[in-house]
């Protein structure tokens, strides 16, 4: 089994007002690079963000939440974030409208981030649709570890496919699936994981995506030695730990199930000790 360094939840979270420095269309999605100063610093591949969506007078009071993609430190616009978000309802619509310099509500960073093995390991990443997002990050973190980094992104269709070309340098090898066989290979982004994790001697997995794709995925490693970190995506409320409407059933350490909040327990969570069969369920 592979160590896995865990970070501390919350520490750097903070409220700022955040300028959008640009808004690009890609595929389905809007690519968002916001302004957050220094405190791109404090945000790690996993992390998310939650946003004010709808300005000052709108009945939207609940915020938004967003996985970080990427952060970088420029000259001319200091630390920034990227962000990939899927015009969905009316909060994620309103964001996705947002031009160059509008001014967002955000706290940032929130949540679990992805641990990082504490030895140079092979690693294999799975992104379904803009779950892909967190995980070019994750990669440029893992390359430096000196990991070999292996990646699968799945989709329905290829516009639902988020790869830009400067994350796949940061990876050996990238496969796509699309069930519609629009892009890559046709089929599901879990069809190669068993043939990949004998070939390249696979010790991490790390998922972020649709929860039905990182239950697959923990069928799988179930009876293996395969450590699987997974970005869970539930329904948050709050954001941080306060309303409970995150809940999913996890193993705790005498082996009980506890319902664990996914904002501040996660969003990155051990993919074995999710009871995926219990989620949703009233216990
Ligand atoms: C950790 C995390 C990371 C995410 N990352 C991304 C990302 O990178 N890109 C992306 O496009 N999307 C992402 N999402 C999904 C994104 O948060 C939703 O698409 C967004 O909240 C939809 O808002 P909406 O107003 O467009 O949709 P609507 O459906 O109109 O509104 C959704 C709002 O209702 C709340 N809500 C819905 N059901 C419940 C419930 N049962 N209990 C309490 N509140 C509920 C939601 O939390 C949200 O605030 C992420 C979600 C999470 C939790
Ligand atoms: S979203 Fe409120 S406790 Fe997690």
């Amino acid at each position: 089994m592979v160590g896995i360094r865990v970070s501390t939840i919350n520490k750097n979270a903070t409220q700022i007002k955040a300028a959008v420095v640009s808004n690009k269309r890609v595929g389905q999605y809007h690519q968002l690079i916001i302004n957050i100063g220094d405190i791109a610093s404090a945000c790690k591949p996993g992390n998310f963000v939650a946003i004010n969506v709808g300005g000052e007078n709108s009945r939207m009071i609940l915020r938004r939440a967003f996985a970080i993609s990427r952060v970088s430190v420029n000259s001319t616009f200091g630390g920034t974030m990227e962000l990939i978000v899927a015009p969905h309802g009316q909060g994620s619509k309103w964001l996705c409208a947002q031009g160059e310099g509008a001014v967002l509500d955000v706290i940032v960073p929130l949540g679990k981030a992805f641990g990082i093995p504490t030895e140079p390991v092979q690693v294999l990443l799975v992104g379904g649709g803009y779950g892909s997002a967190p995980l070019f990050g994750l990669a440029e973190v893992l390359n430096a570890r000196g990991c070999r980094v292996d990646m699968l992104l799945g989709a329905s269709t290829a516009s639902k496919i988020y790869a830009p070309m400067e994350g796949k340098r940061a990876v050996n090898s990238l496969r796509i699936y699309t069930e519609d066989a629009t892009m890559g290979q046709s089929g599901r982004v879990t069809e190669p994981i068993p043939g990949l994790i004998a070939d390249l001697n696979i010790a991490v997995i790390y998922s972020c995506g649709p929860m039905a794709m990182l239950a697959a995925i923990d069928e799988i490693t179930r009876e293996s030695d395969v450590v699987h970190q997974c970005a869970v995506e539930e329904s948050m409320a709050c954001g941080i730990g306060i309303c409970m409407t995150c809940v999913l059933p996890v193993s705790d350490e005498t082996g009980n199930i506890a319902m664990q909040r996914s904002c501040i327990d996660g969003p990155v969570m051990d993919g074995s000790l999710v009871h995926w069969d219990k989620v949703g369920k009233v216990l």
